[in-house]
Parts: C-alpha cells; sequence; structure tokens
C-alpha cells in the first residue's frame, strides 16, 4: 500500500514556518541539498526545479496534499498557482475557490483523513504531505513516514510541525539519519 509520508522542514525548537509563515531562516543552499533532492526528488515546484535545471521524474511520489495555507504560499505574489504540476495535487479547503491558473488541480473540502483512506487504495507511488501543521495534525494518524530537514535553527515561535490540534501519541522507529556540514539532519521515520 502506498505510504503517506510528511517531508517537511523544520527548527530545532519544531517549527514549519515562522508566525507569519516566513521560511527564509531555513537553509536552502549547502552540502545538504543535493543529496536531500536526489533522495526525495520531484519535491521542488516544477517551475523552480526546471529553472535550477533539476529533473523533477522518477521521485518517490506521484501525488501531493497541501492544506490551503500552504497553497497560498504560492499565490499571489510568487505566482505559482499551480506549483508541483508534475504531480497530483489535491489542496483542502472549505472555504476558496480554485484559482486562475490551477488548472488540473484538485481542491477539495471533504475529510482529508477519507481522501488519504481512498488514495491509499489505488495504485501508485508514495504520497507527499506537503503541509501545513493544521492539515498535518488531522492526519498524523494516516501519516506512514516522517522525514524531517531539521534545520540548526531556533525560530521562537511560528507553525508547529503538528499545529495545534490535538493528535495521538505514538512511539516511532527511526529509518534512517544523515547529518551534513550545513547542519541540516535529514531524519526519517516509520510507524513501526
Ligand atoms: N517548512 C516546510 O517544509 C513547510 C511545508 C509546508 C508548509 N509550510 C508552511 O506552513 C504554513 C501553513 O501551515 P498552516 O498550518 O497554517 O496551514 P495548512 O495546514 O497549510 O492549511 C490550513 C488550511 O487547510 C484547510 N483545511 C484544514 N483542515 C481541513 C479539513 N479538515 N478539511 C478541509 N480543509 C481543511 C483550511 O483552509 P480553509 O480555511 O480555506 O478552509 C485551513 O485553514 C505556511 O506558512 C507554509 O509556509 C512549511
Amino acid at each position: 500500500m502506498r505510504n503517506l509520508t510528511y517531508f517537511v522542514a523544520v527548527s530545532l525548537d519544531g517549527y514549519i514556518a515562522g508566525p507569519d509563515g516566513q521560511f527564509d531562516a531555513f537553509l536552502v543552499e549547502g552540502d545538504h541539498a543535493m543529496p536531500i533532492w536526489e533522495r526525495y526528488r520531484g519535491t521542488a515546484p516544477t517551475q523552480l526545479a526546471s529553472a535550477a535545471g533539476l529533473t523533477v521524474t522518477d521521485g518517490p511520489f506521484d501525488t501531493v496534499l497541501m492544506g490551503w495555507n500552504t497553497y497560498s504560499v504560492g499565490m499571489p505574489d510568487h505566482h505559482i498557482p499551480n506549483p508541483y504540476q508534475h504531480l497530483r495535487q489535491i489542496v483542502f479547503t472549505r472555504t476558496h475557490e480554485a484559482p486562475i491558473g490551477s488548472e488540473g488541480m484538485q481542491f477539495t473540502g471533504s475529510d482529508p483523513v477519507e481522501t488519504v483512506q481512498a488514495l491509499k487504495q489505488e495504485e501508485g507511488k508514495d504520497i507527499w504531505l506537503c503541509g501545513g501543521g493544521t492539515l498535518a495534525a488531522v492526519l498524523a494518524d494516516e501519516i506512514d513516514r516522517l522525514a524531517l530537514k531539521i534545520n540548526p535553527v531556533l525560530l521562537g515561535e511560528g507553525i508547529p510541525l503538528f499545529g495545534t490540534r490535538k493528535y495521538a501519541a505514538a512511539l516511532w522507529q527511526r529509518v534512517d539519519t544523515r547529518a551534513f556540514n550545513s547542519g541540516v539532519v535529514l531524519t526519517e521515520y516509520r510507524r513501526p
């Protein structure tokens, strides 16, 4: 069965973005960048990957899930209404319509848990939970793998890895950890 993987950058104090959604404190460049890209190929917006000469095919995912707030980071200032065109894109929102330029994407107010359970019954590659924390907390019990890009920074405040909604306590099994000179650590866990 397909795994749901929450692959996300996080600060040392457990935030995926600052209080206003800023994520410029996370390290983009450094010796971690290419190895993490090779492991999670396809997890950059199609346009940005293309501009950087990166190939988006042959990655572990064929589907990406986003909460509206995560999706809307690309809108409107960055003009990326259709970020991951090489993946099946599902955005969860109960209040927004599909914006212009988002053709081919799916915007749904459906229960994320039911949506994921249905997706897992389909054939395909793994499913990438892009974020954010609010959606991750809703889907916490459905997440099979956690892949954390831990950045060597304290943010002090911000959007928590699993939002503010309560979710079940669980023990996870570490699968792999790679530490880089940049200070970034990629650590991966699976549900035992
Ligand atoms: N560090 C990283 O790698 C990383 C990755 C992803 C995101 N982020 C950051 O995370 C931040 C966004 O996270 P967030 O926690 O604020 O928001 P989020 O999880 O991205 O989106 C929350 C929104 O999703 C919709 N939603 C939530 N539960 C739903 C449900 N049960 N059914 C239908 N729709 C539902 C709602 O949208 P409506 O109000 O429209 O209904 C809700 O307001 C951004 O700043 C982004 O930059 C960081």
